[in-house]
């Protein structure tokens, strides 16, 4: 790999930002990119990396990209695994993101990537707290990277980034936006994928393996009830002990159904992924939600030649080192439901969409139907009489990809042959998706 050709143009916060228009990598992007760290508390400091749209970036929507986990980074797997210029061989990427839309990854919360905290007390433990210092890394960026206060700003998530976003669009509400960007934030836009319930997605686990084969009677019964407790821990506000619970119900999950994917019901996950980890209910889970967005040869890319080419990653700082911590600090929030939060979102005229994949367990999508449900946002009732619209696999023309629904400032996209992590399972669909939201098709 060449040397990037980088100029530390100027200091801010004692922190370097690069600006690489050649990568010299063996494919240069037509596009520009940025990034740079931003102190959002004293000692936790966060990573961001901006790919300019590649054509007539000034009127392209800019996109922010949220990873769930919480604990993924986007900066590594949304970047090199599903939406940026590059995959994890760095090729280019026929189904990028960057082809309508400059894209922002943020490593985030802090800890999560290249982000990363220099005291215990930097970790985010609610998503109040996640939301406050994406706030403040947004004034930095906008500040630095002021010609994108004019372009409309959407915030992408996927899985527990979902939440996130949420909750980050709701502080986004209460500030005064016009000293962040110079359009009216009625157009800022979140798009959804997200865990807002919970306890919806684990109560539907149960009848959705018995109805695609994956589960017998006995397996429905266990799954059924594993997923009660569950319920039953949220609704006493125990959520702590919720998460506990969810991940003994997914054990109960591995056990029926002789390992399933949780992200991928048509897929399997290896005996050794299954039993390697033994422990705490939290090793569990990061192995389980956090590794699986780690694998080793995304470590191995993060932590060997992209690091070198960022070239402002501290030397003790290494890609994910801090990942694990970043969801245990979180485990008290991770079964909180936000259903109030997109209630607020839509009443405040903020654009909410959906978008779910078909062969997703983790979040599948009867439960999010179940939550859609239970809005109270006004609209809902003419949302629920409207029928869906099939749209066609853009590779395939006359074959669905997808069925969406639009009504006032609410969208719902069920995404057709993907799982969990959309982008990886079905390109060119959520490609067109994108374009579909944003208003560039
Ligand atoms: C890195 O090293 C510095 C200096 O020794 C220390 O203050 C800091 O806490 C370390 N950061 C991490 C993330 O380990
Ligand atoms: C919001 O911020 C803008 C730009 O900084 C400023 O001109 C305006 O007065 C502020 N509005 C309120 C209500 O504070
Ligand atoms: C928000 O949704 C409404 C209704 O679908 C649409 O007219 C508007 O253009 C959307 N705004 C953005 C920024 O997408
Ligand atoms: C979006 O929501 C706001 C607040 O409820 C409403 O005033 C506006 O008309 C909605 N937009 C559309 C396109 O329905």
């Amino acid at each position: 790999m060449g040397r990037a050709e980088s100029s530390c143009s100027w200091l801010y916060n004692c922190v370097c930002i690069v600006i690489v228009s050649y990568l010299g990598l063996s494919s240069p992007l037509a596009g520009k990119e940025v990034w740079a760290y931003e102190e959002v508390r004293e000692g936790a400091h966060m990573f961001w990396w901006l790919y300019t749209a590649d054509t007539d970036s000034q009127n392209r929507p800019l996109v922010m990209w949220l990873q769930g986990g919480p604990g993924g980074s986007g900066s590594g797997f949304g970047n090199f695994e599903e939406i940026g210029p590059l995959n994890r061989d760095l090729e280019p990427r026929k189904t990028s993101w960057v082809q309508a839309a400059s894209v922002l990854f943020v490593d985030n919360p802090v800890g999560t990537g290249f982000s990363y905290t220099d005291r215990p007390d930097g970790y985010a433990t609610d998503v109040a707290t996640v939301a406050s210092d994406m706030l403040v890394l947004l004034q930095h960026f906008f500040k630095k990277m002021s010609e994108f206060q004019s372009n409309p700003f959407y915030i992408f998530s996927e899985s527990y980034g979902g939440k996130m976003a949420a909750a980050i669009s709701l502080e986004l509400t209460k500030v005064n936006v016009t000293s962040l960007f110079n359009f009216p934030f009625s157009s800022i836009l979140i798009i959804d994928k997200t865990s807002a319930s919970s306890t919806d997605s684990v109560m539907t686990w149960g009848p959705y393996l018995y109805t695609t084969s994956l589960l017998d009677d006995y397996g429905l019964a266990d799954v059924s009830s594993a997923a009660e407790a569950v319920k039953q821990a949220v609704e006493q506000q125990q959520f702590q002990k919720a998460t506990e619970l969810w991940s003994v119900a997914e054990t109960v999950v591995e056990q029926n159904t002789n390992g399933v994917n949780f992200y991928n019901i048509l897929t399997q996950d290896s005996d050794e992924k299954r039993t390697s980890v033994a422990g705490d209910f939290i090793a569990l889970q990061t192995h389980r939600h956090i590794r699986p967005l780690h694998s080793q040869s995304l470590s191995e890319l993060m932590n060997g030649p992209i690091r070198k080419k960022l070239g402002i990653i501290p030397q003790n700082v290494t890609w994910g080192g801090q990942a694990d911590n970043v969801f245990s600090y979180m485990a008290g929030d991770f079964m909180r439901p936000v259903v109030d939060i997109v209630d607020q979102l839509l009443t405040a005229g903020v654009n909410v969409t959906i978008y779910n994949g078909q062969l997703d367990l983790i979040v599948d999508t009867i439960g999010q139907e179940l939550w859609v449900k239970k809005l109270k946002w006004e609209g809902l009732p003419g949302f629920n009489k409207l029928r869906w619209t099939p749209v066609d696999d853009p590779t395939s023309p006359g074959v669905t990809g997808a069925f969406c629904k639009t009504y006032k400032n609410f969208s719902f996209y069920w995404i057709l042959k993907a799982g969990h992590m959309i982008p990886s399972d079905q390109g060119p669909m959520a490609l067109q998706m994108l374009k579909m939201i944003t208003q560039q098709d």
